[in-house]
């Protein structure tokens, strides 16, 4: 008797063992990585280790209780998002940061420095140093001036700053396809601003700005590597040929596309452009979109150290106490986050942003993916396609009678795929960028809302089928309707 129930306990065991096997395998940590929170753990210790010189200020959580409930109900509010971290995630310009940077900014989070002096962040503002000379050093540049930002925005907003300054009273020029920013940090700063029209590619039409150059009006181009809607990459041998010709600031809003500089697939074209980026007065570079960081991490560059001059400024309450370089002197955002540039510097160390290197192969496979899915659909005759994609962002549409009715079509297909978890973009766009004629579309509006994917992050390569499959009985449905 005594045998017949130890057996039944070994087996209720053994069935509690698997059952609980089965509830894990289920848990979310298939999807969020969460080793590094260990590694956090022994290197907080080692960071801690730094100050044992002073004397002992507890730094226990109070109203514990309190604490978890909070962090509880911030879990419960975060579950209200699109699965950015996820490969069937496709849509906006959207990358997850690497553990490396989110363990390195978390681990100097227990510091907190403000790399507006060096009063502030001794280390993390070495760190920006070395990690923005990297950067630089990306674009061929041995010398620079450069400081992280806390976006894109503000680093072009530094970069026309300076360009305004520079040529007083002349005009910026951007493509229509530029980001919105640049009017708008224009008109911030008083400047005037044109956009030029693009070309049936998406790129900045070379007539058009031509014939605003010979208005002697324009003092600097913006030209943008990588438009944040489709992906294209202004060419800068013609615009650098056409500096030589009228003498204006160049300025390169590489924000989304510059880290593809270490790509070795990318088109002869857009490699020619990339080539020659070194060459322009000023980037912008994003380290937090293809650069693996949380926000908050924004990096102008101007090839020129000279321009430093311009920062100049003197205050009573600013507190540069050595003879050394404050980045607060070299930058309009005063306070800055020094976690930004421990992440950033941690990232380069594990990643080095090299030509050959893994993080440059990541970015390969993300134009792979991109040509990948753009060969599916150019050959599919229920879409149209423009041009190829020069990164990783491919946009088409739906075929239909008219153009209005694609875009209808359109908005259908992005909500049946993310009833089925694929979450995809919807852009507008001119019409020209399109071949309607051929499967006889008829245009009755100027735009054209089309399905755009911005395929930024590796593992879209491998998920390429999935996608598709999604995509295909999305689209069929709604067809069907
Ligand atoms: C080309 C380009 N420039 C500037 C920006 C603005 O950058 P941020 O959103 O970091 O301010 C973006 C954002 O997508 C962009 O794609």
């Amino acid at each position: 008797m005594a045998k017949q129930s130890k057996e039944k306990a070994e087996e209720k065991e053994v069935k509690s063992k698997k059952k609980k096997a089965r509830k894990n395998a289920k848990r979310p940590s298939e999807f969020f990585e969460k080793d590094s929170l260990k590694v956090l753990r022994e290197t907080l210790d080692s960071l801690e280790n730094g100050f044992t010189k002073l004397p002992v200020a507890s730094g226990s959580i109070k109203k514990r209780r309190d604490f978890n409930r909070v962090l509880q109900e911030v879990a419960e509010r975060m579950k209200d998002n699109y699965p950015y971290f996820h490969p069937l995630y496709a849509g906006q310009m959207l990358k997850p940061p690497h553990p490396i940077a989110r363990a390195a900014y978390m681990l100097s989070m227990w510091i907190n420095p403000n790399n507006h002096a060096l009063d502030g962040g001794r280390a993390s503002s070495k760190m920006e140093k070395e990690a923005v000379a990297e950067i630089a050093r990306m674009f061929g540049w041995k010398t620079h001036l450069g400081h992280l930002t806390s976006g894109g925005t503000m680093a072009n907003l530094e970069a026309l700053w300076v360009a305004g300054q520079v040529s007083p009273g002349k005009e910026i020029i951007a493509s229509g396809q530029a980001h919105y920013t640049h009017s708008r940090i224009s008109g911030v700063l008083g400047l005037k601003f044109q956009p030029v029209q693009c070309d049936r590619d998406g790129r900045m039409d070379l007539d058009a700005l031509k014939e605003l150059l010979d208005t002697g009006e324009v003092g600097t181009v913006v030209a943008t590597i990588g438009t944040t809607a489709v992906g294209a990459v202004d060419p800068l041998p013609q615009l650098i040929e056409l500096r030589e010709q009228y003498g204006f600031r160049l300025h390169a809003d590489a924000a989304y596309g510059g880290y593809y500089t270490l790509a070795d697939n990318l088109a002869k074209e857009t490699m020619e452009t990339y080539d020659r980026l070194g060459e322009v007065d000023s980037i912008v570079v994003d380290p937090h979109k293809h650069g693996l960081q949380p926000y908050g991490c924004g990096c102008v560059l101007f090839h020129d150290p000279m321009v430093a001059r311009l920062y100049k400024h003197d205050s009573p309450y600013t507190y540069f106490t050595s003879e050394e370089l404050h980045l607060g002197e070299i930058s309009l955002e005063c306070s800055r986050a020094g976690a930004s540039a421990v992440g950033l510097w941690a990232t380069q160390k594990f990643l080095p942003p090299v030509r050959g290197g893994e993080f440059a192969k990541s970015l390969e496979k993300c134009r792979e993916a991109a040509l990948k899915f753009y060969g599916k659909l150019r050959v599919d005759a229920r879409f149209v396609t423009p041009f190829p994609p020069e990164l990783d962002i491919v946009i088409w549409a739906p075929v239909a009678d008219t153009t209005t009715k694609a875009s209808a079509i359109s908005r259908a297909i992005f909500d049946e795929a993310a009833k089925r978890n694929l979450h995809l973009a919807l852009a507008e766009l001119p019409v020209t960028f399109f071949d309607i004629d051929s499967p006889g579309m008829r245009r009755d509006s100027e735009t054209i809302t089309c399905l755009r994917s911005v395929l930024m992050k590796p593992e879209h390569l491998e998920w390429m089928d999935r996608i598709w499959r999604i995509l295909d009985e999305a689209t069929n449905l709604v067809m069907a309707m």
